[in-house]
């Protein structure tokens, strides 16, 4: 039995010396080791022998365990190390190569403009009022002197949801609901901007959705020569000191008397060029001294209160301010337009 035991170590041991892998290191495993294994047999039949014995060939039983199990176990660790190295060298990162960027995101240029136009305004110290865009005819025409069938309602063409409910075309009908909000209350002092619609047709100027910032004051004793100061002061802050402004006479229903402003244009300095159709003169914006009746209609007595409005179209105003020779860049997403503005 001794013999036995004494071969089998040497056949295992020499079979162990082949194995190349951890597939066939854990079949060696079962074969010599395992409950069926030519090993337990030995031991299984241990108690047919004599009682001097049975110690004697145990301890050769529990040598030649023993020597197998130390050529498995440092196979198995030795398997183990490989592997483990080999998945180190598959993961390992290079810490010196240059990091990829994310893209970051930046803010779109129209709500840069925005931003730069709130600033100079509340540095004046005007506050940022907001309204919906789905509005009321009441709000958007009728509060401001546009009673239905007016034929100036023909000047912003609409885009209406059900009779009384639309787009609203400007940001005027903000002013109507800050007053309403105010209670006659006075200094008012605002500006909003925000979106506006229309039904125009899409073109380098026009849009059918674009962006206005409305300005509104009120108080006692306000002039037309106030609001020429503001917006003088605006346009410089706004384009350089260089710039000048002129008003042309012009009609809203909203306001008396109306004008339309002019601002130098940036290209040329005022000498004539094909931006400004040779005329030195570019148009930001519509303003002028608020209605009576709608002062009156909003629980302003206009005998009392006086006040000057204007509105300006925001694309325009970035167009002019950064070069941009069609509205519809703004509304397109070509990266390659947006991120000329990162870094405004
Ligand atoms: C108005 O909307 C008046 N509510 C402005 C106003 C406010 C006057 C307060 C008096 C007192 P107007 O329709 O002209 O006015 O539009 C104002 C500005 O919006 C224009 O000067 C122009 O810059 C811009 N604008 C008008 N239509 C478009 C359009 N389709 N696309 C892009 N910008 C436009
Ligand atoms: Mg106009």
């Amino acid at each position: 039995m001794k013999e036995r035991l004494e071969a089998l170590k040497a056949e295992a041991l020499q079979e162990l010396a082949q194995v190349t892998n951890q597939q066939q290191l854990n079949d060696m495993r079962v074969k010599y080791l395992g409950k069926k294994g030519p090993l337990t047999e030995v031991l299984r039949g241990m108690g047919a022998l004599s009682a001097e014995e049975r110690p004697v060939i145990g301890q050769v039983a529990n040598d030649v365990r023993g020597a197998i199990e130390a050529v498995i176990e440092g196979k198995q660790a030795e398997y183990q190390q490989a592997e483990t190295e080999s998945r180190l060298r598959a993961e390992t990162i290079d810490v010196t190569l240059p990091g990829r960027p994310s893209g970051l995101g930046a803010m779109h240029p129209i709500s840069k403009v925005i931003q730069q136009i709130e600033d100079i305004f509340i540095g004046m110290g005007y506050i940022v009022a907001e309204g919906p865009e789905v509005e009321q005819d009441y709000y958007n025409f009728e509060a401001l002197n546009l009673p239905k069938n007016h034929p100036a309602r023909d000047m912003q063409d609409s885009f209406y949801v059900t009779d009384d409910i639309l787009l609203r075309t400007h940001t005027s009908p903000v002013q109507v609901r800050t007053m309403e909000k105010m209670k006659g209350e006075v200094p008012v002092k605002i500006i909003c901007p925000g979106r506006v619609y229309r039904r125009d047709d899409d073109d380098a100027t026009h849009s059918h959705m674009f962006t206005q910032i409305e300005g509104l004051v009120i108080d006692r004793n306000i002039r037309m020569s106030d609001l020429k100061g503001t917006l003088l002061q605006f346009v410089q802050e706004l384009f350089g000191k260089q710039t000048q402004i002129r008003m042309r006479p012009s009609f809203f229903p909203f306001t008396e008397p109306s004008a339309e402003v002019d601002v130098t244009c940036a290209m040329c300095g005022g000498e004539g060029c094909r931006v400004c159709k040779q005329t030195g003169w570019l148009e930001i914006l519509g303003s002028g001294m608020v209605h009576p009746r709608v002062l009156e209609m909003a629980g302003y007595d206009p005998e009392e209160y006086s006040g000057f409005a204007f509105g300006m179209g925001v694309e325009r105003i970035a167009m002019l301010k950064y070069d941009v020779e069609d509205i519809r860049h703004f509304y397109t997403n070509d990266l390659r337009f947006l991120k000329q503005f990162v870094h405004l």
